[in-house]
């Protein structure tokens, strides 16, 4: 679309955010983004991160607070609204926090849309909204399965079983999947999702919700001990220490490269078939937890750390989703492009980088002093 050129990133700073910034540039628009460089990311001195692209306008502000966010709309013709609270575990004791940022943050940006109409609105939405992806049973029909039971995740029966106890077989899950909300994350993912959508129907504004996968790469927040599996393992394999594997590590996961999300959000924007839709963006490729870690470990050059199985359930996992892809494929072209190992290699050279802060021991003792772990 010829006429939108200046693009907002709500919550522009973060690790998805400021590579989709980069997406942007490199594709000649000019861009705003609007980030309140919360402590838990960016840090205690609140200073603007250095890997964020030095042309992107950054104001620093809340979308809760409807001066910034109407000021943060002058002259934009488009907005991608990824500000959010983004701890699955984090959001089940901080719950007033993550329904103000999540929800109440997206009420004020509707509102003010209202009064600053753009083209199109890209909302940041996630896998996590799903609960257990989609499944088989043997006779070979497609299910929507309940969670596992506590008692059955006590046992270590970690697989989704039928009612005469076989076990489901995991296939790629499509959009069509109903939501099974099972933190305040996921729910405010979902509300944001719909609350955009409909606004958009109801002013008459194209509106698209991308439902992200595990997305991994350059720039995860380190210091954040939310981040994704991948960031966790590969800061301590640079410390030295082995990755831990929850349950029996055979659990399956989409993990996709943040430039094929960057490139997916860009999409998304500029396809006219793209309006009022929702989208899986992940890679489309099943991998368990354990052939990630191994995989991991031999691009790091460090075979030799053996990752430890610790045959514990974390709260509210799921056992397997990954996406199926094919409505984002054919509605926005969106394809994959970069393959797990360059993915791997890049956020462990990356990583080398970095202070590796291990902030994971920390997480996992706030969650447990909350029954939030088993
Ligand atoms: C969750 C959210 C997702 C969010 C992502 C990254 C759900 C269903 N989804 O995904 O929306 O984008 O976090 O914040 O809640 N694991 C280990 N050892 C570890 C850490 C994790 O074995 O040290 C395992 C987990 O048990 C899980 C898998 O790795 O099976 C992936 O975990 P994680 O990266 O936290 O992401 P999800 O839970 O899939």
């Amino acid at each position: 679309m010829e006429t939108m050129r200046h693009v907002l990133i709500t919550g522009g700073a973060g690790f998805i955010g400021s590579h989709l910034a980069d997406e942007l540039l490199r594709s000649g628009y000019r861009v705003r983004v609007l980030d309140p460089l919360v402590a838990q990311v960016h840090g205690e001195d609140g200073r603007r991160p250095p890997y964020l692209n030095p042309e992107v306008e950054l104001q620093v502000g809340d979308v809760c607070d409807k001066e910034a966010v109407g000021r943060a709309l002058q002259g934009v013709d488009a907005v991608f609204h990824f500000a959010a609270a983004v701890g699955v575990g984090q959001s089940m004791y901080e719950i007033a926090h993550y329904t103000r940022t999540n929800n109440l943050g997206t009420a004020v940006l509707l509102e003010s849309l209202m009064a600053h109409p753009v083209q199109r609105l890209v909302v940041a939405s996630s896998m996590s909204l799903y609960g257990e992806g989609l499944y088989r049973d043997g006779s070979g029909r497609v299910l929507e399965a309940g969670e596992r039971s506590l008692e059955q995740l006590r046992r270590a029966d970690w697989e989704l079983r039928d009612a005469h106890g076989g076990v489901l077989e995991p296939v790629p899950t499509p959009e069509s999947k109903s939501p099974a909300l099972a933190s305040i994350y996921a729910l405010s993912k979902y509300d944001q999702e719909r609350m955009c959508l409909l606004a958009g129907r109801a002013y008459n504004f194209d509106t698209v919700a991308l439902r992200f996968f595990n997305a991994y790469g350059p720039r995860q927040a380190l210091s954040n001990p939310y981040t994704g599996v991948l960031a966790i393992f590969a800061s301590r394999l640079l410390n030295g220490s082995p990755p831990k594997i929850f349950e029996d590590g055979l659990q399956q996961r989409d993990f996709v490269s943040v430039y094929d999300v960057a490139r997916g959000c860009r999409l998304a924007l500029e396809s006219p078939r793209a309006a009022g839709e929702v989208f899986n963006i992940g890679s489309g490729q099943p991998q368990t937890v354990r052939s990630i870690a191994a995989r991991l470990a031999r691009v790091m050059g460090k075979d030799g750390i053996e990752p430890e199985i610790v045959g514990k359930y974390r709260v509210g996992d799921i056992r397997h989703c990954f996406a199926d892809i094919s409505r984002a494929r054919s509605l926005l072209g969106y394809e994959p492009q970069v393959t797990l190992d360059d993915g791997m290699a890049e956020l462990s050279a990356w990583l080398a980088g970095q202070a590796a802060v291990d902030k994971v021991a920390q997480a996992s003792a706030e969650l447990s002093a909350r029954g939030l772990t088993v």
